[in-house]
Parts: C-alpha cells; sequence; structure tokens
C-alpha cells in the first residue's frame, strides 16, 4: 500500500517520472518540456515501443540523460472524449503494477489538462490516485520469507497538478472508499483460523472509532431474537455465532428511514453434513464476502461521512460437520415464523439471509434493501467472474444498481423471479425446503430470499463469481476484490444523499 500525495507540477529530482497522456496526443505539454531536457530521447522511446497511449497502455525510457530520474514512463489515457473516472483509474492502476517492484519507492505524475475530456485535470489527477491506491493493495501479513525482488518497493506516490489543492479535495473521499475496499480485502482474505465470527465481530466494533454504532449479537440474544435458521447453521461449529448491526446516522434530515445493507458472513462453508468435495473447499475461507462487503461499506460511509442514515447488518456463522451439525431433514423455525425443511446443509446462505432480512425490515423499516452473499456456484456458471447477479423486486432499485455497476466498473445483470421458481420451494413438510432443484439454482435460492422480504424495495447480489479473483485487472489485484463496496457506495452516492 502506497501513501498518496498532491504536488504542483514540476520536474523530480529523484525516483520515476510517469506522464498521463491521452491517446494521439501522446507528447502533450509537458511531456515536450521533458523531451526537450531529454535530447529528444522520449519522442525515441515511444516511436521505438510504437506507444499509441491507449487506455492504461504504456512506455519507460530508462535512465534519461539530463534529468535525475530513474526513468520516464508515459501511460495513455485512451482517446481524450472518452477519459472518464474508470480510464483515469485504470492508468493509476497500471502505473503502479509496471513500477511496484521498479526499484524506485518515489513516483510523481505529471498530469496536463487533457483537451476534450470529460473531466479537468484535477479530477483525472485524483482518479489516478484513486486507481494506484486500488491496485497497490496487497495482503502479505502471512509471508515471513519474501524475496527482497519480490517485494514492492513503491512506497509513495506524487500526484502533479496545476490545481494541487482541487485534485487533493477531489481525492479525499475517494482514498475513504478505498480504504473501505481495503478492510473488505483483509477480512476476506484472512485464514478461517484467523476469522471466524466472534473475531470478525471484533473487527467490525472497531468502527467504533469513525463514529459508527456496532451492536454485536452473540448466541445467546441471537436464540432469544428467534432466528431459529441462522442458528441451525452455526449449531455444528465450537465458534460460537454473531450477529452485528452498524449504523451511521449522518442524514440532513435526522429522522429519514435508513438504506439498509445486509450480508452473509459464513466464515467457512465446508458444506456442514452435505459435505463439499475437499477440491476447491479452501475457497470457502471467503464464503463471508457479503458480509465483508457490508462492513467495507459502512467504513466508507462513515469514512467520508456520507450524508445518509445507513445501517449494515452481518450474519456471521461457521458451517461445518459435526455430532452437533444439523441434518438433512431437519426442519428449522426462521424469524419470521415460516418453517424450512433444511434438505441441504450446503445451502446455507440463504437460512442465515432469511432471518437477517427479516431482522432488518422489521426494525428499521429502511428505504430499501440490498443484500450480499456468495450465494450460489450456479451464478459463476451463468454469468462467469464478470458481472454479479442482481435479483430485485423493484425496477427503480435495480435500474440504480446497474448504473451504479457501470459508474465504478463493479458490473451487475439482472436476472428473472417469478412464480413458477417460487413454487420448487414448497415442502411436504414445512412450508417450504432450503433447496429448488438442478435447474436455475442462482433463480431459486433468490426465491427462497424473497419469502423473507415484504414490501419493501429489495435487491439481492450474488457476488460468488466476483468476490475473489485468480488475475490481476486494471484496479483490482488477484485476490479478494472487495466488489461492491465501490458500487454501493456509489448508489448512495448519486440517489441517496440529497
Ligand atoms: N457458498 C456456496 C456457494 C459458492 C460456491 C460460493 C462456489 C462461491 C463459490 C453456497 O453456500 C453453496 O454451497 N451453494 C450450493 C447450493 C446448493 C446446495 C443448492 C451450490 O451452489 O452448490
Ligand atoms: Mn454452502
Ligand atoms: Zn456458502
Amino acid at each position: 500500500m502506497i501513501s498518496i500525495a498532491f504536488a504542483k507540477l514540476s520536474v523530480p529530482r529523484s525516483g520515476a517520472l510517469v506522464i498521463a497522456v491521452p491517446e494521439g496526443d501522446v507528447l502533450a505539454p509537458f511531456a515536450k518540456r521533458i523531451d526537450a531536457r531529454a535530447g529528444g530521447q522520449l519522442a525515441r522511446a515511444i516511436e521505438a515501443a510504437r506507444f499509441k497511449g491507449k487506455k492504461a497502455e504504456s512506455a519507460s525510457l530508462l535512465a534519461p540523460s539530463g534529468l535525475a530520474v530513474s526513468r520516464i514512463m508515459l501511460v495513455g489515457l485512451g482517446k481524450a472524449e472518452t477519459v472518464d473516472a474508470l480510464a483515469a483509474e485504470a492508468a493509476g492502476g497500471a502505473l503502479v503494477a509496471a513500477l511496484a517492484t521498479s526499484g524506485d519507492a518515489t513516483v510523481s505524475v505529471v498530469v496536463d489538462p487533457v483537451k476534450g475530456a470529460k473531466l479537468g485535470a484535477a479530477e483525472i489527477a485524483a482518479e489516478i490516485a484513486y486507481g494506484a491506491k486500488l491496485r497497490s493493495y496487497r495482503f502479505d501479513r502471512y509471508r515471513t520469507k519474501e524475496k527482497t525482488e519480490k517485494k514492492p518497493t513503491l512506497r509513495r506516490l506524487v500526484v502533479m497538478a496545476r490545481n494541487a489543492a482541487a485534485a487533493r479535495k477531489a481525492f479525499q473521499p475517494l482514498g475513504k472508499v478505498a480504504d473501505g475496499v481495503f478492510l473488505t480485502r483483509d477480512l476476506v482474505s484472512e485464514p478461517p483460523n484467523v476469522l471466524y465470527p466472534a473475531t470478525f465481530a471484533e473487527e467490525a466494533r472497531k468502527l467504533r472509532d469513525l463514529g459508527l454504532a456496532v451492536e454485536v449479537l452473540g448466541p445467546r440474544q441471537i436464540d432469544r431474537l428467534g432466528m431459529g435458521a441462522l442458528l441451525g447453521v452455526a449449531q455444528g461449529s465450537v465458534r460460537e455465532p454473531r450477529v452485528v448491526v452498524m449504523r451511521w446516522q449522518r442524514a440532513r434530515r435526522a429522522g429519514a428511514r435508513p438504506v439498509a445493507f445486509v450480508g452473509k458472513g459464513v466464515t467457512f462453508d465446508t458444506g456442514g453434513i452435505s459435505l463439499k468435495p475437499s477440491g476447491g473447499m479452501e475457497d470457502m475461507k471467503w464464503d463471508m464476502g457479503g458480509a465483508g462487503v457490508v462492513t467495507g461499506l459502512m467504513k466508507a460511509l462513515a469514512g467520508r461521512r456520507a450524508r445518509v442514515n445507513a445501517v449494515g447488518i452481518i450474519g456471521l456463522v461457521e458451517n461445518m460437520p459435526s455430532g452437533t451439525a444439523q441434518r438433512p431433514s431437519d426442519i428449522v423455525k426462521t424469524l419470521s415464523g415460516q418453517t424450512v425443511e433444511v434438505l441441504n446443509t450446503d445451502a446455507e446462505g440463504r437460512l442465515v439471509l432469511a432471518d437477517l432480512l427479516w431482522y432488518t425490515q422489521r426494525r428499521f423499516k429502511p428505504q430499501f434493501m440490498v443484500n450480499l452473499a456468495t450465494l450460489t456456484g450456479a451464478i459463476i456458471v451463468a454469468l462467469g467472474h464478470e458481472h454479479a447477479g442482481l435479483f430485485s423486486n423493484n425496477d427503480e432499485l435495480a435500474g440504480r444498481l446497474v448504473v451504479a455497476g457501470r459508474a465504478t466498473a463493479e458490473l451487475v445483470w439482472r436476472l428473472p423471479l417469478a412464480e413458477a421458481y417460487d413454487k420448487k420451494l414448497d415442502s411436504n413438510a414445512a412450508d417450504m425446503k432450503n433447496i429448488g432443484g438442478r435447474d436455475a439454482g442462482s433463480i431459486t435460492a433468490a426465491q427462497f430470499l424473497q419469502r423473507f422480504v415484504n414490501e419493501v424495495p429489495w435487491a439481492h447480489l450474488d457476488i460468488a463469481g466476483v468476490t475473489w479473483a485468480k488475475k490481476d485487472s486494471a484496479t483490482v489485484p488477484k485476490g479478494g476484490t472487495g466488489f461492491g463496496v465501490r458500487l454501493l457506495d456509489s448508489l448512495v452516492t448519486e440517489y441517496y444523499e440529497g
């Protein structure tokens, strides 16, 4: 992780120099000055590298004569007319990826105004810094013997723009959102022997320092409330469950109904008695991804002091097989009073969320509820790792989520809900079963959740395909992605802080 600073335009005397340039105009004003200092070497390097300035493209000139910097790197912003926040973030991400282990500790980035762009230079500078910060994330807490050549050397990014103060101001909330994303990535990356319900709840409790109200409910309180479905999942583990409620109250109208975010927090999902195969089971350490996003989002909202009333609710359990575990055919009573025949103990996320959704709408009467869950393998079959699945009972909320997804490159794709799918959940023994058969597995899971939602606008994001990345992308290094924090932060910013 790197520190970020903003400064006026100048020619640095050490470290690496990066110049952000639009496609087709790669010797924009500052680059031309540098080229003159370097006796035309930069122009030759551009030529030799066939550098065009395409989005996130880069080209380097090492040890330029006439300058004290270690290298000059050009990074592309793409065509001027298309330079937007995402393009600038991608450039920031690309420069970090290129220079992380270069040997340089400091990078200075020059941002000239881009003629014809949608953003001014200060905003482009802020977005480059944001993309750079997001891409610089590493989870290396458990590495004790990394070779020095592989360790990042990059510590500090100085973004230079004519109006440094405006850039710094534009970056302020972005930096806070990145801090929320980092918390989510940390939570998702921690191993399940370290991060289990009690320790996750302690991490959430730390958010009190930012002014959030945090309540932690233990097994006795959860039992007294009547969350029989959540407790049924937890009962096979020696790790006690927790339900955490995080509240941020800073709406312009004090009494405004809150927006609510609900997260599945299965700190490890073995499948329970319906045990998963061992190959790939390690992925189930990130089955708390939904809860991780809700926690990171609450940190982001508090960090940037959002003008909103928001509540984040997470259900933390470990799904284990044991002598106390629930059995296929057990019938549990949910908080709503409805009973569920548990035919597959591996369909546990919906059991946890059923109680949380009911609790959330009853206690908080929110404007809307969005839940996030690594809910089904089937959503990966349908959408791969490019979109999260979106299900909703409300077209306006669904539409807003689609827009927020495009704005943040955290894409969502809506799938249907319908009576015919819902029917598949009918049970002979109880009010419903927790599985609907092989077909349309993500949809029947969503239908199950909807049975615990009343009139309130609600959306379910199935993030099983987007919570963990096996390869690097523009602003997301491989590993825990934090997908959902930026999306929902944008939803709040654009529609709920009025
Ligand atoms: N946590 C899993 C879903 C999952 C699978 C997330 C792969 C990420 C990657 C969930 O609890 C689960 O086991 N779902 C079952 C449901 C089935 C038993 C109806 C599934 O998807 O197979
Ligand atoms: Mn499962
Ligand atoms: Zn699960």
